[in-house]
């Protein structure tokens, strides 16, 4: 029996190393360890043994398990360590080859701009504000002055969201100048931009959704001239040193004195043309001096502080900037549009 145990040892081992993949060594393990293995089929046989030779032969069949069990364990480690390097190899990533460059966008042509603007406020100690495009009517409207009866207070001009024409979608970023001021008080620096909405039909000029850019400085002796000069350097940061500019006396409920600003027509430098409808100038802005009333209301008293105030239509900024004729395109989204910028 010694020798057959020997043997089995011997023929083991030799198998197990030369097993080469998990499954083979499987099946080694039992042909020779298994219930019906050749090792427990000697095992068998010890009933016919004598009582000396017995547990001396049970001792060698405990060591042979052994050293199978030891010998498989190996090879098995063996085995998985070659067959993780060749995984490595064949999946090896060549970190040199130049990678595929997504398609990547680009700002919208009408953001840019407002970068750009936000830019040069900030640079003369702006503050930026974000507001709600959701808004009471009271400070769409009253708290900026507008009387009870003025047009632009019309269902038919303005998005209300209740009966009581209490709440509306803004139809201006003026109540933002309201907010600011009953926020944060004086001095005040700011500007902010957002969407406004009109009942308006879509052509070449209106949408009834699109964005201004709402400012408004109050402080110790603000006069006319703060104005224009602040103006007329933004005027010329965007549409270039040479801009000449017009402020024309206007009216808004919520400034006085009001005026419209324009810049001579970018296409033709004034002599007239389809871009300026022949005018020669451009309107761009509105602006004024904030109205004494609408500093009160505002806990702010006109006697020590005053300010001044504009708004003007991004749009209509970006269309200028980039001279684009059709305001439409700005919202089309239309990429070979959007590409040229
Ligand atoms: N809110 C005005 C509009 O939508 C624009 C405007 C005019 C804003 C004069 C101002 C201002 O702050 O002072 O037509």
């Amino acid at each position: 029996m010694k020798e057959q145990l020997e043997a089995i040892r011997k023929g083991a081992l030799e198998a197990i190393a030369a097993a080469q993949e998990t499954a083979g060594l499987e099946v080694l393990r039992v042909k020779y360890l298994g219930k019906k293995g050749e090792l427990t089929a000697v095992l068998k046989q010890m009933g016919g043994l004598s009582a000396e030779l017995r547990p001396v032969m049970g001792q060698l069949a405990n060591d042979v398990r052994a050293s199978l069990e030891t010998a498989i364990e190996r090879q098995s480690g063996i085995l998985s360590q070659k067959a993780l390097e060749a995984r490595l190899a064949a999946e090896a990533v060549d970190v040199t080859i130049p990678g595929k460059k997504p398609p990547m966008g680009h700002k919208h042509p009408m953001y840019s701009v407002l970068d750009e603007m936000k830019e040069i406020f900030l640079n003369m100690g702006f503050e930026i504000m974000d507001g709600p495009e959701i808004e009471q009517a009271d400070y769409n409207f009253t708290k900026l002055n507008a009387p009870e009866n003025h047009p632009s207070r019309d269902w038919t001009d303005t998005f209300y969201l209740t009966e009581d024409s209490s709440v509306l979608l803004r139809s201006q970023t003026s109540p933002m100048q309201i907010r600011a001021m009953e926020g944060y008080g004086v001095p005040i620096r700011m500007i902010s931009a957002g969407r406004v909405y009109r009942k308006d039909e879509v052509d070449a000029t209106h949408s009834p959704m699109f964005h201004q850019i709402e400012g408004l400085v109050v402080d110790k002796g603000i006069t006319m001239a703060d104005l224009k000069g602040t103006l007329n350097a933004v005027i010329r940061e965007i549409y270039g040193p040479e801009t000449v500019t017009r402020f024309r006396p206007h009216h808004f409920p919520f400034t006085e004195p009001s005026c419209e600003v324009d810049i001579q027509c970018y296409k033709c430098g004034g002599k007239g043309c389809p871009t300026c409808k022949g005018e020669g100038w451009i309107e761009i802005l509105g602006a004024g001096m904030v109205h004494p009333k609408v500093l009160r209301g505002c806990g702010i008293d006109p006697e020590e502080y005053s300010g001044f105030a504009f708004g003007m239509g991004l749009e209509r900024l970006a269309l200028g900037r980039y001279k684009i004729s059709d305001m439409r395109l700005i919202f089309e989204n239309d990429i070979r549009f959007l590409e040229q910028f």
